[in-house]
């Protein structure tokens, strides 16, 4: 086991911002910036509800998940061409690698794009091009998760797999997301069980605004690998042992859970009980460009709320790795420059 040296605290703050990280919660049309969407809207012809940037801007102040979701569903309506897919997942992949990321795994949402009458291979193909780019001309590692729209059917889950499945090399996994309460897990259990078969990954949002039940049933009935936020298993004891013992990973999302009011104020958020309680919980930014900050935001700004410290940021940088689906080889090397980065930089401290 790594021994983390101590670091000053006014130190900290950069260390967060330097340490190598991967990121496994991030919604690609949640990273559409508002000078984007114009942009967007302009090159495509598509009237906005908004006269400009500064008047859409004012519009991020939510009260819960669903006031959220009404707002990002109306921005992902520029994205028309496969080009327009490129450029969001270039932008995003271009603020990741500032912020030291090194590897993401990005949750894409094509019901919202088919919807639209936008074919699917339109939204992979320009998401997938991004990723190959990204990995040559930036050096960063990407991979893509598919994810189904819960308040929609299973029916129109299947359908979704099934105008993917030509394109299924461009894909890793399969995701869940969208409005949580009265659309438990459950109701996705046999498309779940056929991606399984169909060699998918599988994760599941559950425990944002959603009870502990809906873990449990993510866990039990999907066979998810990973839970995104989960942060609502702090209730549940025998939930919170199950978490620590599998060490299925948690992606935990700080500012999201702030802006949306799942802990309204950082200094009660639950981040530091799950870690030293033994869980396998990683910090994550959910959708940057509407909740004020990107992943080393939610880094320092929970960090800085909650009095973590050294230890807590080599153990989360690790377990992101950890909790990634990239290969063995891959994570021996991202967790070999994360013991390098710690030791460099109590070196110049
Ligand atoms: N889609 C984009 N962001 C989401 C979130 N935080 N929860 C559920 N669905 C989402
Ligand atoms: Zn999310």
């Amino acid at each position: 086991m790594f021994k983390v040296p101590p670091v000053a605290a006014e130190r900290l703050p950069a260390l967060l911002r330097a340490m190598p990280k991967a990121e496994l919660h991030i919604h690609i049309e949640g990273s559409l910036e508002p000078e984007l969407i114009f942009a967007l809207a302009e090159r495509n012809s598509v009237r906005l509800p908004y006269a400009s940037v500064q008047e859409l801007r004012s519009a991020y102040a939510f009260t819960d998940l669903q006031s959220f979701l009404d707002i990002y569903y109306a921005g992902a309506s520029v994205l028309l061409h496969e080009q327009d897919f490129y450029d969001m997942a270039r932008a995003y992949l271009a603020r990741a690698v500032a912020d030291n990321v090194v590897h993401a795994e990005i949750f894409f949402d094509p019901q919202t794009h088919t919807a639209r009458g936008v074919p699917i291979e339109t939204v992979i193909m320009g998401l997938h091009r991004a990723c190959e780019d990204a990995r040559t001309l930036l050096g960063i590692s990407a991979s893509l998760i598919l994810c189904f729209l819960r308040h929609l059917s299973e029916e129109e889950a299947f359908a979704t797999l099934e105008q993917a499945l030509p394109l299924q090399d461009k894909f890793i996994g399969v995701g869940l997301d969208s409005s949580e309460l009265g659309h438990p897990p459950e109701k996705f259990a046999r498309v779940f069980a056929r991606c399984r078969e169909l060699g998918l990954r599988r994760v599941a949002h559950a425990g944002e605004e959603g009870p502990p039940a809906y873990i449990w049933s993510a866990l039990d009935v999907l066979q998810v690998e990973r839970i995104d936020h989960g942060v609502q298993a702090f209730q549940d004891a025998a939930l919170l042992q199950r978490l620590a013992s599998s060490r299925v990973p948690l992606t935990v999302c700080p500012l999201s859970n702030q802006k949306l009011r799942v802990f309204p104020d950082l200094r009660d958020h639950k981040l530091r009980q799950l870690l030293d309680a033994g869980l396998c919980a990683t910090v994550n930014s959910d959708d940057p460009a509407y909740f004020g900050g990107y992943i080393n935001d939610n880094f320092t700004q929970v960090f800085a709320a909650t009095g973590m410290g050294a230890r807590h940021a080599y153990e989360l940088a690790s377990n992101s790795f950890e909790a990634s689906f990239a290969s063995a080889a891959d994570k021996r090397a991202w967790q070999h420059k994360l013991k390098e980065s710690f030791e460099r930089f109590v070196e110049y401290d």
